[in-house]
Parts: C-alpha cells; structure tokens; sequence
C-alpha cells in the first residue's frame, strides 16, 4: 500500500508559500535579484549527472526555494521516493509497483525482479548485436504507439551520431494508413524487420498496422515471420496468438511512458549496439542514483518539480515551452508530452477525490533556433508568461564551421533577451522582460547524458505528481475515447447515428457514414 498523504493545499508551507508569493513572489524581479546577489548563479545552478542545470534565471529566491522544500516534506515526497524504489504500489489505481528505475541496474542482489532484468536484457541485447551483424536486414521498422513509439523515436533521432551505418529505422504510430504506406513504399521484405511494440498487444493502432504489415510481407512474397518479425510486449501469449515467436518481453511493473529502458528499448539497442544501450541505462541510473542519495535540496529533479509546483499553483502558468537547442533531440518535446501530461495530467488526488489546484502544464516546443522565427514572439512580448526551457549542447556532432556557436549564442541571446528585456523601447517594441527560463548544458549528446536527461524528467515530474496528490503512474483519462471510436467506427461502417447528438451525427453523415453498407 502507497503511505497516505497530506494534500499539498492542506500544509503549513502552502499557505506560507502563498503569502510569500503575495508579499513579493509575485512581483519578483529577476534583474533586481542578479543585481543585488552576485552569487545567484552559483547558488541556482548546479552540475548533476551527465548535464549541467541553471535555474537561477526563475522567479525564485532562497525563501522561495526553503519554503517549496519544506512543502516537499510535508507532503511525504521522501518516503513516498523510498516507496517506488521499495517496490511498493505506489501506482494505486492499478495497484502495481513502478520499478522502471529497475530496468537501469538498479535493485538489491538477489531480488528475483532484478535477476529477470538482467536476463531479459541479456536475451535483448544478443538479439540487437545479432541484427546489427545481419547485413542482409536494410529497414528496422518500429510498430508501436505512445509509450511504444516516443521513446526510441527520440532516442534513435538523438543519437544518430551513434547510430549503425547501413540501416535504416523507422517508425509507424499512427492507424492513419497513409503513415505506414509511406514507409513500406520502397521497402522489400527479405531486408526489412518489423518489431511490433506494445506493451498490452492490443492496442488498435499497433494491432491495425501490424496486421497490415504482415499482409504486406506475405503478399510481397515474404516467408520467414519468424526472422522479419519481433514482438516487444508484457504479453508475449497475444503476440504468439498473432503468430509472432520472436518475443521479448517486460512486466507490468514498467509503465508505457517509462518503458524505453526495456525491450521497448529494441530499437535504440539496435541502432546503439549491447555498449551503446547498456550507457543510456548507466547515465539514467545515476541519476537514480542523484535522486536516491543527494540531500533534498541538491536533488535536481526535486528542484524543478518543486519549480513546476510553484509557477503552476502560485504563478498560475499553465504552459512551459522546451528549446532544445540540437535538431536531433527534435522529439523531446514530444516525449516530454507524453511523459508529464499522461503522468500528471489529473484532477482527481490518489483517493478519487477533485483536486482545488492545477496539475499538469500544457508541455510544448521546437528546437532552436526554428522556434524562434515563429513563436517565440508570444514568449517574447505576448499576454502569457511561459518558462522556457533550453537545452544546449557544448559539443557538436558535426564538423561544419561556424554552426554550433550560432546555435549556441542564439539559445543563450534568448534566455537573456526573456529576463532583461527591453522595457523602455516604447510601444510595439517593448520587451517587458522578466520572462524566466530554464537552462541545461550536456557536454555532448551522448547515450548517458540522454539516459540522464531522461531520468532527470521522470523523477521531475515524480516529484511535481507525489506534490500534487496524484498517481502519476496511471493513464485513466486514455480509455473513454478508446471505447466511444469503437462506437463510432461501426456507426460510420452502417450509417447508424440513432442516439447521437447533433454534431457527432451531423459530422458522421458529412464523413460519409454508411458508405460502405450495401
Ligand atoms: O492510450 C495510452 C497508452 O496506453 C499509453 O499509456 C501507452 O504508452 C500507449 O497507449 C501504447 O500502449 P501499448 O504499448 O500497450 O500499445
């Protein structure tokens, strides 16, 4: 049983947090705080596992700061950390434990979850280096969605520095066929492997293309499902029913969103090689390891969901923009979504009871400098304060001259024009300034700084969700939509649309709604 937990609004720090907030906080300057503290870089900024952080550009202060601790420890963070990296249900809607942190190497001797692990990882890695030898195999093509997909799409976009020469990955998500024919237009079976991702087997999307796929392979004239095909999945029995044999497999202990450090993972491991995966696990372990051992106030993870907790429910920001200055960390944004909206998206607290304050931000982003010749002028000079977040790395993965330092300057020129500003240009061209954000430097985009990056936000948003109240760990919201497009989908096959409401029905008809009947 996950320890029960005093809602955050109900504690002591919370209301001195608002009345710290109306005594200044609201009103805080970030040019006044870096001119009367020369100290305050250091002091906001710090070197964590694998990346380098500065917050000292957020509407923070030492007060502020101590008093979101002291919120932090009322409301059980600790022991409610210790709980998930006991094994605990701490996702107690579904009544599962969340050891994804397990997966990375984390664990004591002896723990029969931890051993399964570890030959589990072992069968999946001898399975990627024996792909990655097989030059005949031109085209791994991923067939998963969400959690499924996010992961290793990033992290096989984010480092393709470290990527096979000679192969090519691919990823289908969507049940929009027009995405998986784009894909296999130019593909031939006997070069091509499918590895059908799903955590459940079940999920329409994945089983839609993965049907679809195999007629194609069979039509094409392929043959052998067992040496094109592979299943990733916690239900290795529906895989086989589908007439998949090569399986790997994880538990139900590994939520969709956290799932890219298991066979999920295949992809990544393929494309990174047994050493190349086996780092992205080593860098997020140590920042389990950060999250683990540090003292409260120098986890960085507990610092920016404390963050998060202070501009959503004090500052009432309900956005936060993500910059990541590198074209290929292009589907962080996305993954990000995915991971704290799905997690933390919730209005209810663990006991099904509504929540009175705001959880989830709306997450959002392009990398740099793109972002910036569209919407960073709302950022700039719009009605709405939204943090932003940059991410920049020091070392390119290219040897074109001059590139890098553009991008850097500009990731830097613009979380500096945000706070200071330009308040006295006048009218149109005022720049009210005062606009915080976020900054992160990785030496080089490497698979353990990612894997850190990564394990970074899940315990972020760990953070901001045991604040919160809520289980960050269960995705309710997902299944209302699920059942009513199975609805739909028969009503649009018969043109049905008895009992539906005006705009359904009426958007039905328009859609062609009972075409297909004879
Ligand atoms: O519909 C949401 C969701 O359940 C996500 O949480 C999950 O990552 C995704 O669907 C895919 O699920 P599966 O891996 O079971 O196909």
């Amino acid at each position: 049983m996950a320890p029960s937990r005093i809602r955050c609004d109900r504690t002591a720090a919370w209301g001195q947090l608002a009345r710290h907030f109306d005594a200044g906080g609201r009103t805080f300057d970030l040019r006044r705080a870096f001119d009367v503290d020369a100290g305050r870089f250091e002091a906001f900024s710090q070197q964590a596992p694998h990346l380098f952080a500065d917050l000292s550009k957020n509407l923070l202060d030492a007060d502020t700061q101590a008093l979101l601790l002291a919120l932090a420890r009322e409301c059980g963070l600790e022991s409610h950390r210790a709980a998930m990296f006991a094994g605990e249900a701490v996702n107690s809607t579904e009544n599962r434990a969340v050891k994804h942190w397990l997966l990375r190497g984390g664990g004591q001797p002896g723990d029969a979850d931890a051993e399964a692990t570890r030959a589990t990882l072992a069968a999946m890695l001898a399975y990627a280096e024996q792909v990655r030898a097989d030059a005949a195999i031109t085209d791994v093509v991923n067939i998963g969605i969400g959690g499924s997909d996010l992961g290793p799409q990033m992290a096989v976009a984010a480092l393709h520095a470290h990527v096979i020469a000679g192969k090519r990955f691919h990823f289908v998500s969507n049940v929009d066929g027009h995405e998986l024919a784009a894909v296999l237009h130019g593909l031939r079976p006997e070069s091509t492997l499918f590895l059908v991702a799903s955590k459940t087997f079940s999920t329409l999307e994945t089983m839609t293309n993965a049907r679809s796929a195999r007629r194609w392979f069979e039509e094409k004239g392929g043959s052998d499902t067992a040496r094109h095909f592979a299943a990733l999945t916690s239900n290795v029995e529906a895989a086989r029913a589908f007439g998949i044999t090569t399986t790997f497999g994880f538990w139900d202990w590994v939520g969709g969103r956290y799932s890219l450090w298991s066979a999920i993972g295949q992809p990544i491991a393929i494309a990174l090689g047994a050493a190349g995966f086996r780092e992205l696990l080593a860098g997020a372990q140590a920042m389990d390891r950060h999250f683990a051992e540090q003292p409260l106030e120098q986890k960085l993870p507990v610092r920016l969901g404390l963050l998060d907790v202070w501009y959503r429910n004090f500052h009432g920001f309900s956005s936060r923009s993500i910059a990541p200055y590198h074209s290929a960390l292009r589907r962080l944004p996305a993954y990000l979504q995915q991971l704290e909206m799905e997690s933390n998206g919730k209005s209810v607290d663990t006991d099904g009871q509504p929540l009175p304050y705001g959880t989830s931000p709306v997450l959002w982003g392009e990398p740099g400098t793109n972002g910036q010749h569209a919407y960073f002028q709302m950022l700039h000079q719009g009605t709405d304060r939204v943090p932003v977040e940059f991410i920049a790395v020091r070392e390119p993965a290219h040897e074109l001259p001059a590139h890098h330092e553009l991008l850097l300057a500009n990731a830097v020129a613009q979380a500096q024009a945000l706070m200071q500003g330009k308040p006295d240009a006048g009218g149109h061209r005022n720049f009210a300034g005062n606009r915080p954000s976020t900054f992160f430097v990785l030496d080089a985009l490497t698979p353990a700084s990612l894997g850190a990056l990564l394990a970074l936000h899940e315990h972020r948003v760990f953070t901001s969700g045991s604040v919160w109240g809520i289980d960050s760990f269960d995705q309710w919201g997902v299944e209302l939509g699920k059942v009513l497009a199975q609805d739909v989908a028969g009503r649009l096959a018969s043109g049905d649309i008895d009992g539906l409401d005006g705009s359904t029905a009426g958007l039905l008809r328009r859609l062609g709604a009972g075409r297909t009947e004879s």
